[in-house]
């Protein structure tokens, strides 16, 4: 009995994972950044078949039990990666999760790196945090919101030939989120079906000017370069319709003093930017919520800074 109890106790890690905002405007699939809003998952590897699923907070009700759990699937093909999958057939998995599902803001990303990086403590951390990426972009199917959530700060991420390789720092203008969450989900593979296969040249680069930019001003603590970055011609004026209010809650963040506003991923939050010194945030999260209100859609605000960690243990 006892054996037993020290063994699950060795087979058990609490970690924490930031939610992510991806795209950031102009960096469509490629850039990032973490939140200080965290999920939690509390995993105990088994050498039983059994997957036990327990959630509480955002989303606990549709959270798949059993093998289908994304979690589990992340646990799984690590578990195989390291070749442990004879060792450990099942697991126990704990989630707390406080980053809103199919907002916008990397939940399905958070339960991906959890189950990867907690796993991977348990047995030893065999592989690196880029070789964990690996995995997670695998099981995602795009980098920019994994890649922030295991690394913390903005990440830019470059795909070649299937591989990732991923740049994460932490930009030297100290930013201000301001995530108006409105009250209805929207599906990732909704929001990519509006988007048109090809783009026109004219496009192309008021994108990769922007996202230049972006980052050279982060990166160098340029804030009077940001009112130009955050814009986006490639996938927001194609998801507008999928999200009711969008430019009026853009202005509205806008005019209040945000430095910019974006669609969070593929929506369905709108995030804006401001420096931690304006004090603006109340202010702009006001501005959109009432605008949002304005065009029939009722929401709530975070005001959020950028994570500098990515996931990190909480408890062994
Ligand atoms: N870059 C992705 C998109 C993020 O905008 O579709 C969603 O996970």
């Amino acid at each position: 009995m006892k054996k037993n109890l020290t063994d699950s106790k060795k087979n058990r890690v609490v970690v924490r994972v930031p939610g992510t905002s991806a795209n950031c405007g102009p960096g469509f699939d490629c850039l990032g950044l973490a939140t200080t809003i965290y999920n939690y998952l509390d995993l105990t590897l088994i050498r039983s078949g059994k997957v036990v699923v327990e959630s509480v907070g955002e989303g606990a009700e549709n959270i798949p039990k059993g093998r289908r759990n994304l979690t589990w699937q992340a646990v799984s093909r690590f578990l195989k990666a390291v070749g442990k999958e004879d060792e450990f057939k099942g697991a126990i998995i704990r989630m707390k999760n406080n980053v809103p599902i199919s907002r916008g803001l990397g939940s399905s990303s958070t339960a991906i790196v959890a189950g990867l990086f907690a796993a991977n403590e348990i047995v030893g951390a065999p592989l690196n945090r880029q070789e964990l990426l690996k995995l997670a972009t695998e099981l995602e199917g795009h980098p920019d919101n994994v890649a922030p959530a295991l690394f913390g700060g903005f990440t830019v991420s470059v795909m070649q030939d299937g591989e990732v390789q991923t740049f994460s720092f932490l930009p030297r203008v100290k930013l201000k989120l301001i995530v108006a969450v409105p009250d209805f989900e929207l599906s990732t593979r909704l929001a990519r079906k509006v988007l048109p296969r090809n783009v026109s040249m004219k496009d192309a680069i008021f994108n990769v000017s922007r996202a230049s930019m972006l980052i050279a001003a982060l990166v160098e603590g340029r804030e009077d370069l940001l009112p130009l970055a955050f814009d986006d011609a490639l996938h927001q004026p194609y998801r507008k319709k999928l999200v009711p209010g969008m430019s009026a809650v853009f202005d509205a963040a806008k005019s209040a003093g945000a430095l910019g506003a974006a669609i969070s991923g593929a929506g369905s939050c709108l995030i804006a930017f401001t420096t931690l010194h304006s004090g603006l945030e109340d202010k702009i999260s006001t501005a959109m919520t009432t605008a949002f209100k304005s065009a029939g859609v009722t929401s709530k605000a975070l005001i959020l800074d950028v994570d500098r960690r990515g996931a990190q243990v909480v408890r062994r």
